[in-house]
């Protein structure tokens, strides 16, 4: 009993102190650039996962064609390419200095054609907290978020017009959007 009662003292008071005190006086990270603490990304990830399994929508209620995908090009260069970037672009600034990094959702590497359009759309409108990932639901309207979600979920074979559309120009080229 005394040996339990020790080991709850030892738990509940002491660990939680030196947790604190670590915090306190230690380098928990907060810089950007700071790597990330153990089981950081593993507890993010778990917790969207499980969140995302229970909402995300399950089909879309809009057909992906040529006009739905220009109109994603639109919304997307308009609030999303400043972080996620566009075609054959170098990254952009804002994305370099953010932690977690942005993927640049149009680079063949690290877009999301293999997440079903209903998660991107979740994520695009609630936003993924602690990451600098907004939530746009106040800022585009139900259609608007389905038509990116669209374009991104169909990312590695868009129309020509659409590609054109998500490639800076070549005044352009160079320039961070
Ligand atoms: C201010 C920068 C910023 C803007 C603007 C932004 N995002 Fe993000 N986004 C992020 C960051 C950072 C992450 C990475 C989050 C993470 O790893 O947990 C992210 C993650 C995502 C993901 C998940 C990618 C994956 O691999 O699972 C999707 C999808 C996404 N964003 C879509 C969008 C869309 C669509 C828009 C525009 C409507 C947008 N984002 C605008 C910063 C941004």
């Amino acid at each position: 009993m005394m040996k339990f009662l020790a080991g709850l003292f030892l738990g509940v008071l002491i660990l939680p102190s030196f947790l604190y005190l670590d915090f306190r006086f230690g380098k928990p990270p907060v810089a950007t650039s700071d790597p990330p603490l153990p089981l950081e990304k593993l507890m993010a990830k778990t917790a969207l996962h499980a969140r995302l399994d229970r909402e995300m929508p399950r089909s879309s209620p809009f057909k992906a064609d040529a006009g739905v995908y220009l109109e994603g090009a639109r919304v997307y260069k308009e609030n999303c390419a400043v972080c996620h970037g566009l075609i054959g672009q170098p990254e952009p600034t804002i994305a370099r200095g953010m932690f977690p990094r942005p993927p640049q959702l149009l680079d063949p590497k690290e877009m999301v054609t293999d997440d079903p359009p209903g998660e991107t759309y979740w994520k695009a409108k609630n936003g993924i907290r602690l990451s600098g990932m907004p939530g746009f639901q106040a800022s585009l309207k139900d259609e608007q978020l389905w038509a990116v979600s669209l374009l991104l979920a169909n990312a590695d074979k868009l129309p020509d017009e659409v590609n054109k559309e998500l490639t800076p120009s070549s005044s352009e080229a160079g320039k961070k959007p």
